[in-house]
């Protein structure tokens, strides 16, 4: 057999929530919840069990949420925008892909820190649940948009403090000709750019310069610190009402490879999940 068909052979992986069925691993016994990194499959071999967080059952937390809100996405929101951004009470804060897994937090992180928050997304049922549901103080339909410039100019007229960028791109480029002096960019990720093997340069960057702007990329896995905080934070907001998550729920491992194709075109609403098997 080929190394190649080998590799074909293996499952994708991604981060999951798994109920232990069997462990020579004194840290684990049979009916323990844990999240992490593990294979498309109904039952996994898991070795690198470091990597493991074990879940404490709470029946006011959906299990899924401990691969969304309480997961990778939801800390890469909280470290992005607490420890990339400086944000001060009072800002103006623009978020893109806003109703993504990461998205919905961080407008609703920035929310809760007195900022003035909008949002970009792809569809007028995204822009609708960033304004009901998700509290953001306005957001746009960047597909119905002709000029994204005069869009966030419309948006903030004084101009943006802090640009949380998910997409890259045109969205980057528009935002920078908006950002106010010392203003803050945290770049996140450039999903606009997946599908393009040649993608275009970005046109503003010398206002990087003309209004002394900080652009920073970072990985959530570089403030893993943090993760009890940020736990102990979105936990008790959540609880109190403070925070909600949107989750797009697709059932059956069969729907996973269709699931993550729509990433790429805007199909899920929220965070998208892949139910393998109930409780
Ligand atoms: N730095 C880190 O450590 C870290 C960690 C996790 C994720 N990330 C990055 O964070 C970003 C958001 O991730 P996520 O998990 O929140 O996203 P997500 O829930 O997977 O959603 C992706 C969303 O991106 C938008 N999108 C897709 N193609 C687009 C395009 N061509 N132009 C503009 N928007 C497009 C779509 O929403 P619309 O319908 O609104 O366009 C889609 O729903 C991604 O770039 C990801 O790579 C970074």
């Amino acid at each position: 057999m080929s190394s190649a068909v080998t590799i074909l052979m293996k499952p994708v992986e991604g981060f999951g929530v798994s109920k232990v069925v069997d462990s020579d691993n004194p840290n684990f016994k049979p009916g323990d919840l844990v999240s992490g990194f593990t294979g498309w499959e109904e039952y996994s071999l898991i070795r690198k069990t470091e990597q493991l967080r074990k879940i404490q059952p709470d029946d006011h937390i959906p299990l899924s949420y401990h691969i969304g809100l309480l997961g990778m996405p939801g800390f890469t929101a909280y470290a992005g925008f607490h420890e990339v951004c400086s944000p001060k009470s009072g800002e103006y804060v623009f978020v893109s892909a806003a109703s993504g897994a990461v998205g919905q937090l961080v407008g609703q992180l920035a929310k809760l820190h007195g900022c003035y928050v909008v949002g970009s997304a792809g569809s007028s049922q995204k822009v609708d649940l960033l304004k009901n549901k998700l509290g953001f103080d306005e957001a746009f339909n960047y597909n119905d948009e002709t000029d994204l410039v005069a869009a966030l100019k419309r948006c903030f007229p004084q101009g943006i403090d802090i640009y949380f960028d998910n997409v890259g791109g045109e969205m980057l480029d528009a935002a920078l000709l908006n950002m106010r002096d010392h203003g803050r960019i945290a770049v996140c990720g450039m999903v606009s750019l997946h599908s393009y093997h040649d993608p275009q340069g970005i046109h503003n960057l010398f206002t990087l310069v003309t209004k002394r702007i900080t652009m920073k990329g970072f990985l959530q896995s570089d403030y893993l610190h943090l993760y009890p905080r940020f736990l102990d934070y979105v936990i008790s907001n959540y609880k109190q009402g403070k925070i909600v998550y949107v989750e797009d729920m697709n059932e059956g491992l069969e729907n996973a490879p269709a699931a993550f194709v729509g990433l790429f075109s805007g199909k899920n609403v929220g965070k998208q999940v892949v139910r393998v098997a109930c409780e």
